[in-house]
């Protein structure tokens, strides 16, 4: 039954034998396999072509004990047929970046099928593929971190050009964000009558904002594409990266789990998000990069502040990092299944 998968119990809050534990950009560089495909194909074509794309999902649950996995793309994949000219370099790379409202008046609200039709296959090549026992979770970027790159065109530190169109063009930036809202609400839709599983929302820049425009600017748009998204009835996952100042807010979202990355103690998020959310996280990605006692210690520190309650998703605090060893990946792997287990049978 799926419904009793470690991962999925978990995002419900129910008791587990063991805590689940994937990693947020599993399938990637670190992995010589990903890096020979890479070798044949650019990035673009990879997560455009399903066969491809399916395989690179497979290589970490071939090599790891993950207890999820999840659809290998990238969060702008969907942006494209909005009218979004998008390149990849290694990060992403807009084109024709949206500066002016009739830019955004321009833009269309394509349906899913048609616009990205590969990532509907990769998903049902995935759902044949994968072990009954490893659940496939689908994503899709949260309105203000695509608004970000939208904007500004490109990866930045600070997105200083996204944030003066945000407070200098409102009006434009609340329609933007909308429409974005309504494209990813039905994408998401989307891969869950594909087949995924759950789904997650990654807002890997909402620290850019305090927590008043993060009212008035993300969570309106985000709050959109939740009203598409909670009647499928999947757990929902909800990152807001550097989001700590944020979390009184996201605890209104209808969201199952929250990702916390590794600035903030679980047990600290836990106190501010209540008991009706799961958490998911979130050691330090360099904490890879440490001798394998103290990478252990830091993981069971991370056990400690997650705590005996249910509806803890061991991951990352961020994507791990592309000089990360991959022994050192099944040394954590295995340390949370056991030592978890452990201390739920003491
Ligand atoms: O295994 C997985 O996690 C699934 C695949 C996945 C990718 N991108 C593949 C990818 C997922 C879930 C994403 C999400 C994504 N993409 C986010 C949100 C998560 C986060 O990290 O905050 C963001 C912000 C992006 C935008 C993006 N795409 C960036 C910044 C980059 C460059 C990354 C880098 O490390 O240089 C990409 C490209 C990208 N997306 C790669 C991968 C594996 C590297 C591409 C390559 O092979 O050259």
């Amino acid at each position: 039954m799926s419904g009793t998968l470690p991962f999925l119990a978990a995002c419900r809050r129910e008791p587990t034998p063991h805590t689940p534990i994937w990693i947020m950009r599993q399938a990637g560089r670190y992995l010589e396999e990903y890096r020979a495909v890479r070798e044949k194909v650019d990035f673009l074509t990879l997560t455009k072509t399903p066969e491809l794309a399916a395989e690179v999902t497979l290589q970490p649950i071939r090599r790891f004990a993950l207890d999820a996995s999840i659809l290998f793309s990238d969060i702008m994949t969907p942006v494209e047929g909005m009218g979004i000219e998008l390149d990849f370099n290694p990060g992403p790379v807009i084109t024709n970046p949206i500066r002016s409202q009739a830019q955004v008046d321009a833009l269309r609200i394509p349906d899913p099928e048609e616009n990205v039709p590969f990532v509907m296959e990769t998903i049902r090549i995935l759902r044949r593929e994968l072990p009954a026992h490893v659940p496939l979770i689908g994503f899709g970027g949260a309105p203000f971190t695509l608004f970000c790159y939208a904007v500004e065109g490109k990866g930045s530190k600070t997105f200083s050009t996204a944030k003066s169109f945000l407070y200098g063009e409102p009006d434009a930036s609340h329609a933007l964000l909308g429409k974005l809202g309504d494209m990813v609400g039905a994408y998401l839709e989307a891969q869950a009558q594909a087949g995924a599983q759950a789904l997650m929302v990654f807002d890997s820049w909402a620290g850019l904002l305090g927590p008043g425009d993060y009212r008035r600017f993300a969570l309106p748009a985000l709050e959109r594409v939740m009203a598409r998204i909670v009647p499928l009835g999947l757990p929902i996952i909800y990152f807001p990266n550097q989001g700590s100042t944020l979390l009184e807010s996201v605890r209104t979202l209808p969201v199952d789990v929250v990702g916390i990355d590794w600035r903030l103690p679980l047990s600290e998020a836990r106190r501010i998000l209540g008991p009706e959310k799961a958490v998911q996280g979130n050691l330090d990605p360099a904490a890879l990069f440490a001798p394998p006692s103290e990478l252990l210690r830091l993981a069971g520190e991370v056990l400690d502040e997650a705590g005996p309650a249910p509806g803890h998703i061991f991951n990352l605090g961020h994507g791990i990092e592309r000089t990360t060893d991959p022994d050192q990946v099944a040394r954590l792997v295995d340390f949370v299944h056991e030592e978890s287990a452990r201390r739920k049978n003491r």
